[in-house]
């Protein structure tokens, strides 16, 4: 019998993805989505990809009777992989009480309800922001949590240290996979990452650039003890970040812990130059960029040592840099 999973959050960037690897691997997949991020022909694109419509809920995690339905509807489902979430730092930090309540807060009552219907097992999307500004790259799972930077980055820390505590007072299982900098999308170009307004993160800046809907892109800061001055980030592409929730699924059982961490990211790490002229490269377009004044709270490099997610979960990034933003643009040219 297929094992089903419950997948919040499952029509947005990072959760599509993962759904159509899921789909592939013979899982069988419910969605609860609010559409706050993301919009509905995302479904039909699923099931253009796959052959198969997951079965999709319009609810909010926020909401226990919009779980409890869904819970009662599928009394087969064993285990979740929650995404719902917001993630942009800046508007966290302008609205601090919406994000505790949308992502500590719907995070509380879906661990509640999970409860109820006697579901033990979740995988949580964390990000390597809970490293902070860390002087050690490559970045390992013992690493500390720092101070975050923003709210979006403390709910981040808020939701693991809740996992933690409840996986040692209950059998609840958890894996917690912490994400670098996911960019690409789908190689059908039918699903990607669809960004609200004027983006804040750098590859949906640049294509939307060379796509001629932004005018310029700002690289923050030139003045970074790095070889080109620029920020390094460790950049992975979706698809192989949405494999490894595959594998966090079939770690369960084997845990040696009940709360267990991952970092997922390539183990390289690129500057933001870097990014741009691959972007020129594989696109064949020349980027109208200028230099300016470093963002405030940018870290200055990170990247993650993978041999945690390489050796326990049997995960490995396989996408080039070049790969990840050829489907990022050919992406961003369907829209
Ligand atoms: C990458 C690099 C910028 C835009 C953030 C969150 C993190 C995670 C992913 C998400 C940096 C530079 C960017 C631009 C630029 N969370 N840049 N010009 O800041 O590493 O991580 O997103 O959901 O928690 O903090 O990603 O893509 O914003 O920036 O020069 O217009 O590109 O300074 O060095 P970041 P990013």
């Amino acid at each position: 019998m297929a094992e089903k999973v419950l997948v919040t959050g499952g029509l947005g960037y990072i959760g599509s993805h993962t759904v159509v690897e899921l789909m592939a691997q013979g899982f069988e997949v419910v969605i609860i989505d609010n559409l706050s991020n993301t919009r509905e022909d995302v479904l039909d694109r699923i099931a253009q990809i796959t052959g198969q419509k997951p079965v999709y809920y319009n609810g909010d995690v926020c909401d226990a009777n919009d779980l409890e339905k869904i819970f009662a509807e599928h009394s087969d489902i064993t285990s979740v992989i929650h995404f719902a979430a917001y993630k942009a730092v800046g508007e966290s930090v302008e609205k601090p009480l919406e994000y505790y309540r949308n992502n500590v807060g719907g995070m509380i009552t879906l661990l509640g309800q999970m409860k109820k219907a006697n579901i033990e097992r979740i995988v949580f999307s964390s990000s390597c922001t809970v490293y902070g500004d860390t002087d050690r790259s490559p970045v390992d799972e013992s690493s500390p949590i720092a101070q975050a930077a923003s709210p979006y980055g403390n709910t981040k820390i808020i939701c693991e240290d809740i996992l933690r505590d409840e996986s040692v007072a209950s059998s609840l299982s958890v894996v917690s996979l912490r994400y670098f900098n996911p960019i690409g999308a789908h190689p059908s170009a039918l699903i990607g990452e669809l960004p609200l307004g004027v983006p804040n993160n750098l590859v949906p800046y640049i294509t939307q650039t060379a796509a001629g809907i932004r005018e310029q892109l700002t690289v923050f800061g030139e003045d970074y003890n790095t070889a080109d001055g620029t920020c390094i980030r460790d950049y992975i592409h979706v698809v192989d970040l949405a494999k490894a929730h595959v594998m966090a699924l079939q770690r369960f059982g084997k845990m040696d812990n009940r709360f267990e961490v991952f970092n997922l990211g390539t183990g390289n790490g690129n500057s933001v130059l870097e990014v741009v002229q691959t972007f020129e490269n594989v696109s064949d377009t020349k980027l109208n960029y200028r230099i300016g004044p470093r963002r405030a709270g940018d870290v200055e490099q990170i990247w993650a040592s993978t041999t945690k997610a390489n050796d326990i979960l049997g995960w490995k990034a396989e996408s080039s840099l070049e790969e990840m933003l050829r489907t990022a643009w050919a992406w961003q040219q369907t829209l």
